[in-house]
């Protein structure tokens, strides 16, 4: 964990909304992306004040905030809800949607029909969707349809089944060859970044050198063109399980443990609310009622003497 001083907030006059464009503009620039996922209001509020580029509503919201086993059940209902939650938060940050397993796989004009959801619906500025060659055509649709799309390659949450698990990719030569071709094919049916997910560091680096778009590693190492985490991951509210590559930054389950115990023996201690954190009336509204119970239910007020 890292104890870094208090950060500044980024005061709204200088500050720019994030757009597609700015994200190449920073590749061309090397400027690092900073991206976290987020899932609710006071989250993205926060996030888009310390000036972060992206906010990723991450189908990982099934995981660590749902608690499903994995990202598969999320629906595109779910997706939207909280997604509208985190627009209302983030006016600055580009706002990408992540497309949820079997929103995009049936058909394509089903894929184009639910990516825009996230637009009209999500107050997303883009959408996010996991696979290689084989979404090319899906990719090109959605795009074609106006909307900008991230791509995902690597470990794909929503292939968990078909890769034996949360493990690292591209670890062979020919599997990494695989990769490189179909981020080239991603690049090309039109995609504006790239989502380099649990894959060697060597790997990502040439992956982001051949490319024009920008290229954003989980897991991938520092070789590529901005980094993202899933946010509670990097606050230590999902404790499950932590990836190695994860770096935590703080821990929040350990801090609301303490809280909700504390809050729980001040409350059987009769320590809280206290004095301070209480209402009170004035004493002539007080003898005011005093006077109006005595005549309409003056039994309520000799109780009320006698538990005090
Ligand atoms: O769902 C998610 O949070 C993601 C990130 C890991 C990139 O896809």
């Amino acid at each position: 964990m890292s104890t870094n001083q208090t950060p500044s907030v980024i005061p709204s006059e200088d500050r720019k909304k994030v757009t597609v464009h700015s994200i190449q503009a920073m590749k061309t620039r090397h400027e690092v992306i900073s991206m976290l996922t987020a899932y609710d209001y006071p989250t993205a509020l926060v996030m888009d004040q310390v000036g972060l580029d992206i906010i990723l509503v991450g189908d990982s919201l099934g995981m660590v905030v749902l608690g499903y086993e994995s990202t598969l059940p999320v629906t595109m209902d779910e997706m939207i809800h909280h997604c509208k939650a985190v627009a209302r938060g983030a006016k600055y940050a580009l706002l990408v949607g992540d497309m949820p397993f079997m929103s995009y796989q049936v058909s394509t004009a089903e894929a184009v029909r639910n990516a825009g959801r996230f637009l009209q619906e999500g107050g997303r500025n883009a959408i996010k969707l996991e696979g290689g060659r084989d979404r090319a055509e899906t990719i090109q649709a959605i795009v074609n349809a106006g909307i900008p799309v991230m791509g995902h390659l690597g470990l794909t949450p929503q292939s968990v089944h078909q890769l034996g698990g949360f493990r690292p990719q591209g670890r062979s030569a020919e599997t990494a060859y695989r990769l490189i071709e179909d981020a080239q094919i991603l690049q090309e049916a039109g995609c504006f970044s790239l989502v380099l997910e649990s894959i060697p560091a060597r790997l990502a680096k040439l992956v982001s050198k051949c490319l024009e778009i920008p290229t954003i590693g989980i897991g991938a190492g520092a070789g590529c063109d901005g980094q993202v985490l899933v946010t509670h991951d990097l606050l230590g509210i999902f404790e499950r399980f932590t990836p190695r590559f994860v770096k935590k930054y703080a821990d929040l389950a350990g801090e609301m443990r303490r809280a909700f115990s504390e809050f729980k023996t001040d409350i059987k201690a009769n320590t809280f609310p206290d004095a301070e954190h209480s209402i009170e009336m004035s004493d002539i509204e007080w003898h005011f009622l005093e006077e109006r119970l005595k005549i309409s239910n003056p039994s309520l007020l000799i109780r009320e003497r006698v538990d005090s």
